[in-house]
Formats: structure tokens, C-alpha cells, sequence
């Protein structure tokens, strides 16, 4: 994905985290670095960046933000693989599994709380609260997601509100952001909102679909975490909805087995497979990075706007 427009402020980002990351503890910047520095696509402080840049921002702090941004997706991910059992992340060793559950937990919290400290340093409520806005819809939606393990009963609607709120929400912050930066136009925010929005969607919903068909090496994840983990995502959703009351007693009793073997995996599989669930579930993806980019209809053209559009139809391009 060619981003070289924001190039030289997403390195920016990168040494700002360096000195967000000092403490007197330093098992912090160890776990801090370690998953910062794990190759993250740093899709939530492009987004920023040059939805600012869209709105004719060119100040320095579209990169503290972005930074931020970056800062409160990493505390949740440092969380959600404590949650989800995850052993492996961006393709190393999750830092549960290098430093125990009790590190990433505290390290996160530590993360999550210095952003929101450097919000309040710069001082614009704007952003302070679309970002508390953000991180408890997010948190509200990682737990529904935990109510619904193994809920076989999950309907397409729940699962698009959740995947709004755990994903698309600060991926939405982020966009949202950037116009504030720039003092956009309500109609203007509102649009980058929007963006940000689909994009998020269109990415938990092709991330959904990778859990099932990437490799392990292209992913940098171990697949199939969400079948053992009991999450009942799109593709098995609308795989369950065709299926006969017979292939949902088996593919439950797989689910609710204590140990999901790679046969159970891959006949679990064979079964979406069949009746299109991963295909429906990228065609759903491809809507809504459509309907992304009519979001940005609204700006005249230009790099920033072109860049943005790239970075939508790479959601559903990527294999990772
Ligand atoms: C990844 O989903 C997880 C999220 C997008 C949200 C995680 C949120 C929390 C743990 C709660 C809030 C925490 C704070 C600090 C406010 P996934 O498991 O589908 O993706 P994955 O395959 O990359 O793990
Ligand atoms: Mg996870």
C-alpha cells in the first residue's frame, strides 16, 4: 500500500512512541517496544494523518494524536490476547505468552492511561472526547463479544454491532479526528467519520474471514483462534443460517468440544465452504469499502484523498 505522501510523519509517529514508552519500570518500554515494534500496519495513524492533511492540517499534532491512536489500539490488543488465549501476534510470540497475562494486562493499562495523559497535555476536549467516546464503545463491545461466545443463536445484526463497536469505532476516532484537526465542515467530519467506519467494518470483516483461510506465516496469527476461542463470526453466521438442523448439531458440537482438532477445523471449514460463507462475508467487505470511498466524494481530489482511497481498497486486498 503506497502511503509515501505521509511517509515522513508516520516515522515520526514511530519515534514518538519511543519516548511515550520511557518509565522508571522497565519491564514497560520492554513489553511497550516489543509489540510496537512488531511490524503493525499502522493503519488507525495513517487514517489520522491524512484525513488531517485532507482538511488542510499541517501541524505536528496530527503526529502525537496518530501516535495516541496507535498508543490505545496496542493497550487493546495487549488485552484481547490475554482474552483470547492468543499465542502468537504480528508474527511473534504474544507478549502473554513472553511475559504472562498479568504483564500485558498492567502494561496495557499503562498504555491506555498515558494516552489518555497526553490527550489532556494538549489540551483539546474535542478529541478527548471522541476518544473516551470511542474507547468505551470499544470496551462495550469487546464484552458483548465475550456474552456471545458460543452463542450459536447470534444474528448478522449483532455481529455487525459488535464488530462496529470492538473494531470500527476508533478506526472511526481516528478519521474523525483528523478533520476536528483540521476544523472541517460538520458535513465534512461527518463523511470522514463515516469513512472510518466503513473501512473498520470492511476490516474485522475480511480479518473474520482471514481467521479461516491464511496461513499461519501470511497472518503472523495463528488461524482458527476465533472457531477455538467460540466466537461465532460472519462467515459461520451465514454458513449457519442454509444449514440443515443436522450440520448445526454437528458443527456445534464441534464448537462446544473441549479440544477443536485441525480435522474439526478444516471440517468446519469444508462446511462455510459450502455454503459460501466466506465468500458472501469479503463480497459484504467489498460494499462497504465502497461505500468508503463515496464517503470522500465529497473532498475535491488530491493526493490525501487518493491515498485514502487506497488504504480502503487495501482492507480487502490484504493478507494480513
Ligand atoms: C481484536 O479483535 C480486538 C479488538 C479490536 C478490541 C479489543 C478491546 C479490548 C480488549 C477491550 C478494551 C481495552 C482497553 C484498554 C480500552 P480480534 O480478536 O478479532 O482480532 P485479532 O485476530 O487481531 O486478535
Ligand atoms: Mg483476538
Amino acid at each position: 500500500m503506497d502511503l509515501s505522501i505521509v511517509d515522513e510523519d508516520l516515522k515520526a509517529v514511530e519515534s514518538s512512541f519511543r519516548g511515550y514508552l520511557s518509565s522508571r519500570v522497565p519491564l514497560i518500554a520492554k513489553v511497550g517496544k516489543h509489540i510496537l515494534t512488531s511490524g503493525g500496519k499502522r493503519i488507525r495513524p495513517a487514517i489520522l494523518l491524512l484525513s488531517s492533511r485532507l482538511n488542510g492540517y499541517q501541524g505536528q499534532r496530527a503526529i502525537r494524536m496518530a501516535s495516541i491512536v496507535e498508543f490505545i489500539h496496542t493497550a487493546t490488543l495487549l488485552h484481547d490476547d490475554v482474552v483470547d488465549n492468543a499465542d502468537i501476534r504480528r508474527g511473534n510470540p504474544a507478549a502473554n505468552t513472553l511475559w504472562g497475562s498479568e504483564a500485558s494486562v498492567l502494561v496495557g493499562d499503562f498504555l491506555f492511561s498515558k494516552s489518555f495523559y497526553l490527550m489532556v497535555d494538549d489540551g483539546d476536549l474535542r478529541v478527548l472526547s471522541i476518544l473516551a467516546e470511542a474507547t468505551t464503545q470499544l470496551a462495550e463491545g469487546e464484552i458483548l463479544e465475550l456474552v456471545k461466545t458460543a452463542d450459536f443463536g447470534i444474528t448478522r445484526h449483532e455481529y455487525m454491532d459488535l464488530i462496529t463497536s470492538k473494531t470500527a469505532v476508533l478506526i472511526s476516532a481516528a478519521s474523525r479526528i483528523g478533520a476536528a484537526l483540521g476544523n472541517a465542515t460538520e458535513e465534512r467530519e461527518q463523511a470522514l467519520k463515516d469513512y472510518g467506519l466503513y473501512v473498520g467494518i470492511a476490516f474485522q470483516l475480511v480479518d473474520d474471514c482471514l481467521d479461516y483461510t491464511a496461513t499461519n506465516e501470511s497472518l503472523g496469527k495463528t488461524i482458527g483462534t476465533d472457531l477455538r476461542e467460540g466466537k461465532v463470526t460472519l462467515p459461520l453466521i451465514l454458513a449457519l443460517q442454509q444449514a440443515t438442523e443436522e450440520e448445526k448439531k454437528r458443527i456445534q458440537d464441534i464448537v462446544l468440544s473441549e479440544k477443536i482438532t485441525q480435522e474439526d477445523f478444516r471440517a468446519v471449514l469444508g462446511f462455510i465452504d459450502g455454503y459460501g460463507g466466506v465468500e458472501m462475508t469479503l463480497h459484504l467487505a467489498r460494499e462497504h469499502v465502497n461505500k468508503a470511498k463515496r464517503c470522500l466524494s465529497l473532498f475535491p481530489n488530491s493526493p490525501e484523498r487518493e491515498a485514502l482511497e487506497r488504504l480502503a481498497d487495501y482492507i480487502v486486498q490484504r493478507d494480513r
